[in-house]
């Protein structure tokens, strides 16, 4: 498919890895409408794509993004807001079934701190800034600052973060929880690849399996959670792949996973 606010293209040694580049660099990536529908579309075409195991979501150097498009959204009114659904396209990003890995140098602001925090995992490059910035202008996060912040980061922190309008860099935001990783700012999405494609090692069924069950630590009790783990653990022993891995490792030998 042809995009004009993204880029798209397929890395890595195999091949399976989808990566999503934000490309609106003159507005330093600012979420407009048409960017989340032709996100929302890359990332549901990678999620059905059979060759593809882990996607990555990136920006450029100065810039992951600066949040959701200021001018765009500045005359927006309550019922215009209702009527449409604004930001209803973010929903695409949470209902995919494969990892997604943020690779963020440069800004994550607003909502571009939430659409990292949309994904599975958060890598950084050193000159990375997170915030949630909304306050400055007269409003408040819209796309889970509010909910997937005080997860990440505990009360306080998040507090702080949506109270004052203050930024945190990328080593604070390891410090705290919402980055796993920080690496020199040209390194960051080499390291994105590798992890990318060390998860493409697994069965995609399992890993599958896998996301979907720390997600639910997220979502339920934690007697909900464990209920649901165990199904799904149980579950496993259904499939042809957890055979294989058991047996591969018994045989001392690489498994060969069939997605199966
Ligand atoms: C629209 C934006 C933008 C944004 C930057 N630009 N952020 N346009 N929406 N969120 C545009 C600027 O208008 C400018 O365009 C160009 O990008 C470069 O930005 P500068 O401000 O000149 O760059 P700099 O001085 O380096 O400052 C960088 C910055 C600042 C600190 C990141 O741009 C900034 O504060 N941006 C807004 C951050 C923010 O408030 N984000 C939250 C948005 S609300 P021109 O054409 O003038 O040169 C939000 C709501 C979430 O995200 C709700 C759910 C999604």
């Amino acid at each position: 498919a042809q995009y004009e606010n993204i880029k798209v293209d397929v890395v890595g040694a195999k091949k399976n890895v989808g990566l999503i580049s934000l490309n609106r660099p003159k507005a330093l990536n600012a979420l407009c409408k048409d960017l989340f529908v032709e996100l929302g579309k890359a990332v549901k075409d990678f999620d059905a794509d059979d060759k593809i195991a882990t996607i990555i979501i990136t920006g450029n150097e100065k810039a992951f993004a600066a949040g959701a498009d200021i001018k765009e959204m500045q005359n927006n009114t309550y019922s215009s807001n209702v009527k449409a659904g604004f930001l209803q396209e973010w929903e695409d990003i949470s209902n995919c079934g494969k990892p997604i890995i943020a690779a963020v140098n440069g800004f994550a602001l607003g909502g571009g701190c939430e659409l990292a925090m949309l994904c599975d995992i958060i890598y950084a490059g050193e000159k990375a800034k997170f915030g949630q910035p909304e306050i400055n202008i007269g409003t408040i996060p819209g796309a889970g600052g509010t909910q997937r912040l005080p997860r990440y980061v505990g009360k306080s922190k998040a507090m702080e973060i949506v109270l004052s309008g203050n930024f945190v860099d990328a080593h604070e935001a390891e410090k705290m929880g919402l980055v796993s990783k920080v690496f020199p700012v040209e390194k960051l999405l080499e390291e994105t690849i590798k992890l990318a494609e060390r998860i493409g090692t697994h069965s995609p069924l399992v890993v599958k399996l896998a996301k979907q069950a720390v997600n639910q630590a997220y979502e339920t009790t934690l007697k909900s959670g464990l209920l649901y783990e165990k199904s799904s653990f149980y579950g496993t022993f259904a499939t042809e792949d957890r055979k294989e891995g058991m047996t591969a490792f018994v045989e001392k030998r690489a498994p060969n996973f069939k997605n199966n």
